[in-house]
């Protein structure tokens, strides 16, 4: 399979399965349900679930597949919880997602603040289930990643700076951690649970890691520079909104070409980690698409 067709299989396979989660799960809420559908299943590249489950292939030791599926669907809730609330009017006002109305504007603000808040705790439940891994121990290591590349240290934490970011300039230091921490966090996360799952050796944990941090910064200055210049159209989500709102980012401190060349650079630095894993071609794969995307 050319891994164009695997990253758009492990997208449908990661899609179905949240998609019967959330349709399984026991509750008369009907509305806030069909809130979550509607932030987890109006497409987006699941990223993120390609990089668990490309984690996991080149891991694997007698592990199965579900397995790291769960992990990947577990980890794509999280981020549409994320965007859900990332969209809100207290934080980027955005009108638009993936090609839809942004969720609060689909239903209503008070219904997209409990959508992120149930695929949050969703995702936490997925992996704390002997359906992810028959080992507890796994199943808390799992809990344990996702629940500190989330908060206050990662992903929750990275928003914040990124609001403070709107009335005070950050410098290079300054933006490499706030994007190291909203949008890295995660996606190192994301390589690291799929090496979790796999039974990965602290060899090629340590690997992933050093990749994943590199994709992730890389994935974010791609992100800005998208919302520079890029096609709103394809994008499925407004472009021109970081100059509109003031955001610190590469683009601004060093200027589009720059920052583009950065980007570059750590793509190149996190192939390198993986030299020494011929079979770690999917994840090249998916980290050189990180930056060459247009949407
Ligand atoms: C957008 O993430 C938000 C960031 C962290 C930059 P993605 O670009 O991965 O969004 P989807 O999941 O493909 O829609
Ligand atoms: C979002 O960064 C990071 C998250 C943690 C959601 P952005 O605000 O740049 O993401 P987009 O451009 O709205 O997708
Ligand atoms: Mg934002
Ligand atoms: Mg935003
Ligand atoms: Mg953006």
């Amino acid at each position: 399979m050319e891994f164009s067709e695997q990253l758009a299989s492990d997208a449908a396979a990661t899609a179905a399965l949240i998609d019967d989660i959330l349709r399984t799960e026991q509750s008369s809420a009907q509305r806030l349900r069909e809130a979550m559908l509607h932030a987890t299943m109006s497409g987006g590249k699941r990223l993120r679930a390609a990089l668990v489950l490309g984690a996991a292939r080149l891991s694997r030791k007698g592990s199965h597949q579900l397995g790291a599926l769960r992990v990947a669907a577990a980890l794509e809730m999280l981020h549409a919880y994320s965007l859900v609330h990332d969209d809100l009017p207290s934080m980027d006002n955005a009108a638009t997602r993936r090609g839809e109305p942004s969720c609060h504007l689909a239903f209503d603000e008070a219904t997209a603040i409990l959508a992120g808040d149930a695929l949050q705790t969703m995702a936490f439940g997925v992996l704390a289930d002997a359906r992810t891994h028959s080992d507890p121990a796994v199943q808390i290591r799992l809990v344990a990643a996702l629940a500190s590349a989330s908060g206050l240290a990662g992903m929750a934490g990275g928003q914040m700076l990124d609001l403070q970011a709107e009335t005070r300039q950050l410098d290079l230091a300054g933006v490499t951690e706030m994007q190291s921490m909203k949008t890295g966090a995660l996606i190192q996360c994301a390589a690291i649970c799929g090496g979790i799952v796999g039974s990965a050796d602290d060899r090629l944990l340590e690997a992933l890691r050093a990749f994943s941090r590199d994709l992730g910064l890389a994935f974010q200055i791609a992100d800005d520079l998208l919302d520079y210049d890029g096609d709103a159209a394809a994008l499925g989500k407004p472009t021109g909104q970081d100059a509109h709102r003031g955001k610190g980012s590469l683009v601004v401190i060093m200027g589009a070409g720059q920052a583009r060349a950065t980007a570059h650079r750590l793509i190149e630095d996190a192939l390198a980690v993986l030299a020494p894993w011929p079979q770690a071609g999917y994840l090249g794969y998916l980290a050189t698409f990180a930056i060459a995307r247009k949407s």
